[in-house]
């Protein structure tokens, strides 16, 4: 039979394809592009020499961005305070279309090369069975015949050796990495104690606050229903606008690169119970996500903002982190995520500055919520401060009595 595998052109992934076919399987190989840097055309006459069948490369851009990261700014979805979720939105992605070259090769398995510690194989495995009930998965870290096979990186270049992998030089970094258009990942090896500062050579996708221009760089926004539509920046001196999703991804990645915005260094909980320390970089995404939770702060009303702060933004980054995107809760929250996006229309303008972000001011031709001559201090309005006497007192009805109680027991 045949299998899909997931293949990066990395080492590991090619040990994987050549014991697969070892294995006696016949191997189909898919790179995804979500935008990581990668030589796809040098992956795939790789895949090809260790013996795959064929090697699809597939560019899921615009569905990560347009899917994925948008519907993550639209309901601000962040893990555990910090992590934007860069891997997490990835998965569903590229699961969804590894499942679907499966099916037009007629595969019976998929495999991955995710290890049997991460969130990565539990998001993967998920995602395949929930869109292939079927499909068998084969986990070659999970497996005690190609792990005890491979302990080491000794083994597994002596094994590329034998089989003809080409291995490139260049040293393997001191920790992982997962790349795509909204962030990098950087994990394991030094990274492991917590309290080890990483290297500033380690960060790729943005520099260093501290290295960067001394004039701040300003942009403009613009969202409809909560997604970003317009982004309007200035270069070398003339005005630009763009309005394409990959094209704003990425134009607003580069103006946070170079002011060094977008850096986090977390310990977190994984899915599985163990706690892992992890350094992200997500430029574009940090900017765009604030800018967003900002123009809530003019449009959203206030009833709909508290329930989805309590209920959707905690859980659909839950969800997406724990791999759980193609279930009926996602689907349920995602209904809800558009809903409350429906008068979030307007722009943010922007400053990035030495690794901050800060918004310059907002405004809105569509939506009415905010009226400045109700919110001023300076003039009355239609507003009838008399009124306010009374609903303080009605408030204040349950405080008093359980003042008296506290007064009572001595404890005021
Ligand atoms: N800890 C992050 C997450 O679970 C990043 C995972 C990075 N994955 C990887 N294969 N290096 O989303
Ligand atoms: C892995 O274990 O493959 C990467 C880390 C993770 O999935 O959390």
């Amino acid at each position: 039979g045949s299998v899909c595998l997931a293949y990066s052109g990395g080492l590991d992934t090619s040990i994987i394809l050549a014991w697969l076919i070892e294995q006696g399987y016949d191997v189909v190989c898919f790179c995804a592009d979500v935008g990581q840097e990668e030589d796809f055309e040098r992956a795939k006459e790789k895949a090809v020499k260790i013996g795959a069948k064929k090697c699809y490369v597939e560019d899921l851009k615009k569905e990560f961005i347009e899917e994925q990261c948008w519907t993550a700014i639209q309901c601000n979805a962040v893990y555990e305070n910090v992590y934007l979720l860069g891997t997490s939105l990835a998965r569903p992605v590229i699961a969804r279309k590894q499942i679907e070259i499966a099916k037009k090769e007629g595969c019976i398995a998929v495999s991955h090369g995710c290890t049997g510690k991460g969130n990565d194989q539990v998001r993967f495995e998920l995602a395949f069975y929930a869109l292939q009930p079927s499909i068998k998965v084969i986990a070659p870290w999970r497996d005690p015949t190609f792990y005890e096979r491979f302990a080491g990186r000794a083994a597994l270049l002596d094994y590329a050796a034998e089989k003809g992998i080409p291995v490139t030089s260049t040293k393997a970094a001191p920790w992982s990495m997962d790349e795509n258009l909204a962030h990098c990942s950087y994990e394991a090896g030094i990274l492991e104690d917590p309290d080890i500062t990483p290297p500033e050579h380690m960060w790729k996708l943005t520099i260093d606050p501290m290295k960067a221009p001394d004039k701040p760089e300003d942009f403009t926004l613009e969202f409809s229903k909560g997604i970003p539509t317009k982004l309007t920046m200035e270069e070398g001196g003339k005005k630009k606008t763009i309005t394409d999703a990959v094209e704003l991804f990425l134009a607003v990645n580069a103006i946070a690169k170079r002011n060094g915005v977008g850096r986090i260094d977390i310990v977190e909980n994984r899915f599985i119970g163990i706690k892992s320390r992890g350094c992200y970089e997500t430029p574009g995404l940090t900017c765009l996500r604030s800018a967003h939770i900002d123009l809530e702060g003019l449009t959203l009303d206030r009833e709909v903002r508290a329930l989805r702060d309590q209920f959707v933004t905690f859980n659909y980054s839950k969800i997406l982190y724990n791999g759980l995107y193609f279930s009926p809760e996602r689907e349920f929250l995602s209904s809800s995520i558009t809903a409350s996006q429906i008068h979030i229309n307007g722009t943010v303008r922007c400053r990035a500055y030495k690794g901050t972000f800060a918004v310059l001011g907002r405004s809105s031709s569509s939506e009415k919520l905010y009226d400045m001559s109700e919110s001023s201090m300076d003039e009355i309005g239609d507003f009838a401060p008399s009124e306010t006497g009374g609903f303080i007192g009605v408030q204040a009805i349950r405080l008093k009595k359980y003042g008296s109680m506290k007064s009572e027991a001595g404890e005021r």
